[in-house]
Formats: structure tokens, C-alpha cells, sequence
């Protein structure tokens, strides 16, 4: 297999180990790059990955600029991708919801339309949010007719980077419909580390949650014991991405990457606890109350928590099904999320670089 392809957001987390895997199976990248200058650390990144750095090239653009930001040169190295990869997202807590939608809603309509121009497939990445369809109708979503959402309300409500995350999802997804064109939706659960080596990138959301953890800040479990918060490591995460791309049966499909033997919130937290050697918290903090108190000033400062965070965190369990066809039809392996988790938290304890940041 050596079909090229056009990733963007290779430089992040989930971009970085599907760059490693899909190279180690010998197929050229493009990856759009905001600094095309430091295509020589991520190259050497993805060996230490596992991949093969020399497949890689840089395309310098930008998900916030008319274009991509793509001269006709750039166009020219995407133009013969099988499939375009898009990962490339602004995230943080907090954010404008200006910032918000120009990256992550019109920087992927226009991802969408440059791999329909030229005739790629497009794998876009969303969130196992959109696979909760009960939380989206509660928070605003008209699932029937998407196109009458009020996404104002609704970056209000569940904050700019969740908001902007749906709203990119329901305007691809109708505009790769309007220009027939193909495409496959990859949902993960929360990020967990490489399942062996336990990799992860310290402003992940599990990292901070690990960190939190380690220092003694974490004084109640968040939720009560039905709670959880389904995981799903970057190594499976980028071998169901890598399956689902080629896979023509798949063209039209949403994969929803998560987990379904993740522990529930207290059982991880107790698992991280004893890898770390410290005290995981016992009491339960229901979530309505922590919202309410989220909201005084300084709170989430205090409590190193975000009120925009909570909503990854539930109670509904999720129909996999499709996933394990997935997953049966190219003999994929689910590795041990408990592992993964523990190598995680060894990780982070063990490389002072990925707390430091
Ligand atoms: N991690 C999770 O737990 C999780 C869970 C569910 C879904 N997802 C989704 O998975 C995808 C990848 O997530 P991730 O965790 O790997 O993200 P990440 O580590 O935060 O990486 C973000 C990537 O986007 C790029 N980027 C940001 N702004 C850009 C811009 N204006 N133009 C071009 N590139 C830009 C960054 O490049 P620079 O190097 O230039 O900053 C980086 O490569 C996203 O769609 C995310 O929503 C993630």
C-alpha cells in the first residue's frame, strides 16, 4: 500500500501516531503544517514513533486562512491524495467562539471542499459526542434538520470548542452530501496514551486529568459510580482510522472510537492512583453541583477543572456494533485499556518533559 495522502493536524497527538502508522505501511504524507520549518523534529518524532520520516513532506497553510492558505504549489503536492485525513483542530477551554469557528467549522468546510474538488476521500475526525444523540437534542441539536440549530445558543451552552466540534461535523457532512462526495467520520472517545509505550502529549484532556490526579488536586470523583469517561488509546485509535479510510464498505459510515470496557470514573481514577502511588479520591461530587460551583470566579481556577469538560463526562453506553464489524473484518485487536491507562500514568511520571510541557 503506498497511496498518498494529505493529513492535517499530523503534528498533534492523534496527528502524530497516525502519521507513524501510516507511514510504517509505506504511504507518502503532505501534512498541512503551520510552521513548515519544523518538519525536520516532527520527522524525527514519527521515527521515535515507529514511522518513517523520509515519506513525509510539508505543505504550508493554515486551517484559519481563506484557501488553507495554500499557494498553487501546495495544491499541486494534494492534489493526487487518496484520501485527506482531517484532524486539525484549535483546542482549548475557553475559547472565542470567532476563534473557534473560523479553525474548526470553516477551516474544515474548506478541507471538505479541496478533497471533493480533487476527488479524495475525506476521513474526518469529530467525537464520541456526536454519537450521544440524547445529549445533543438536550443541548440544542435539531438532529432531524441540523441546518436549524441555533449554534449561537448552543456555543453558549456547551462552550465554543464542543460547539464549534458539532457544528463542523453537521456542515461537512451536508456539504460532502450537496457535492457527492465521499466521506467517512471517525469518532473518538477521550485519547488515552499508547497503549505500550503509554505516549501521550502533556495538553491532552486525559494528561491534565493524570496530572490533576497525581498533585493531590482531585479531592471527589466527578459524577457518581455510573459515571465514566470512555477512552480509547492513540495506537487502536489510529489503526481503526487507517482501516476505515481504505475500506470502501465505509464510504458514508461514522466509526465511533471507544472502548467499551473502559472502567467506570472511579474504577480509572483507583487504577491511575495505585500506578502513581497516591491516595484516589472516595467521595462523589454530583455533577449539577460541581456546574453550579464551576461558575463562581476563580473556581475553576482552584479546582484546576473546566466547566466545559463535564459534558465528557456520563452515563450513557454506547452501541458499538458497527466498530466491532470494523474490527473483526480487518482482524484488529483491542489492547487492554486498563494497561493502556497504566502506561499512561507511567509515562507522564516517567518523561518530566511531557508534564513540563
Ligand atoms: N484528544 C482527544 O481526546 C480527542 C477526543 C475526541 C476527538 N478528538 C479530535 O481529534 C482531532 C485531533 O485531536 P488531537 O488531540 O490530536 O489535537 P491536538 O494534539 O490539539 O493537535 C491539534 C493539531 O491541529 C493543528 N492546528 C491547530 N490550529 C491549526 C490551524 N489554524 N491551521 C492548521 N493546523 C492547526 C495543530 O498544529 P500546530 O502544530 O501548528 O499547533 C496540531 O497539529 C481533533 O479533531 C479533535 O477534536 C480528540
Amino acid at each position: 500500500m503506498n497511496q498518498p495522502c494529505f493529513v492535517t493536524g499530523g503534528s498533534g497527538f492523534i496527528g502524530q501516531h497516525l502519521l507513524a502508522l501510516l507511514t510504517s505501511k509505506g504511504h507518502s504524507v503532505s501534512v498541512l503544517m503551520r510552521r513548515p520549518h519544523s518538519l525536520p523534529a516532527l520527522r524525527e518524532q514519527i521515527e521515535q514513533l515507529g514511522g518513517r520520516g523520509d515519506l513525509l513532506t510539508a505543505v504550508a497553510g493554515d486551517l484559519g486562512l481563506p484557501g488553507l492558505g495554500l499557494d498553487a504549489t501546495a495544491r499541486e503536492q494534494v492534489r493526487h491524495a487518496a484520501v485527506v485525513f482531517h484532524l486539525g483542530v484549535q483546542f482549548a477551554w475557553g475559547l472565542s467562539q470567532a476563534q473557534a469557528r473560523q479553525v474548526n467549522v470553516e477551516g474544515a468546510i474548506q478541507v471538505a471542499e479541496l478533497a471533493a474538488q480533487q476527488g479524495s476521500r475525506l476521513l474526518m475526525v469529530g467525537g464520541f459526542m456526536l454519537a450521544n444523540h440524547g445529549h445533543l437534542q438536550r443541548i440544542g441539536v435539531n438532529l432531524q434538520h441540523p441546518e436549524q440549530t441555533d449554534w449561537d445558543r448552543l456555543y453558549r451552552r456547551s462552550g465554543a470548542y464542543e460547539g464549534s466540534k458539532l457544528e463542523a461535523h453537521f456542515r461537512v457532512r451536508a456539504r460532502m452530501a450537496e457535492l457527492q462526495a465521499p466521506l467517512t467520520l471517525v469518532h473518538p472517545a477521550t485519547v488515552c496514551g499508547h497503549s505500550r509505550s503509554g505516549h501521550i502529549l502533556p495538553a491532552q484532556p486525559l494528561a491534565e486529568l493524570i496530572d490533576n490526579l497525581a498533585e493531590g488536586r482531585l479531592g471527589a470523583i466527578p459524577g457518581s459510580a455510573a459515571h465514566w469517561l470512555p477512552l480509547v488509546s492513540v495506537d487502536f485509535l489510529a489503526e481503526l482510522m487507517l482501516a476505515a479510510a481504505f475500506d470502501e464498505q465505509q464510504v458514508g459510515q461514522e466509526i465511533l472510537a471507544l472502548d467499551a470496557a473502559t472502567p467506570n470514573l472511579q474504577g480509572m481514577l483507583q487504577q491511575l492512583a495505585r500506578t502513581l502511588s497516591v491516595q484516589a479520591p472516595s467521595r462523589h461530587l454530583p455533577i449539577p453541583l460541581l456546574r453550579v460551583l464551576l461558575k463562581i470566579p476563580g473556581v475553576p481556577r482552584l479546582l484546576h477543572t473546566d466547566a466545559e469538560s463535564l459534558d465528557f463526562i456520563q452515563t450513557t453506553r454506547f452501541d458499538t456494533a458497527a466498530t466491532q464489524a470494523l474490527v473483526q473484518r480487518h482482524q484488529l485487536h483491542w489492547p487492554d485499556i486498563g494497561q493502556a491507562l497504566q502506561a499512561t500514568a507511567r509515562y507522564l511520571v516517567n518523561e518530566p518533559s511531557a508534564v513540563q510541557g
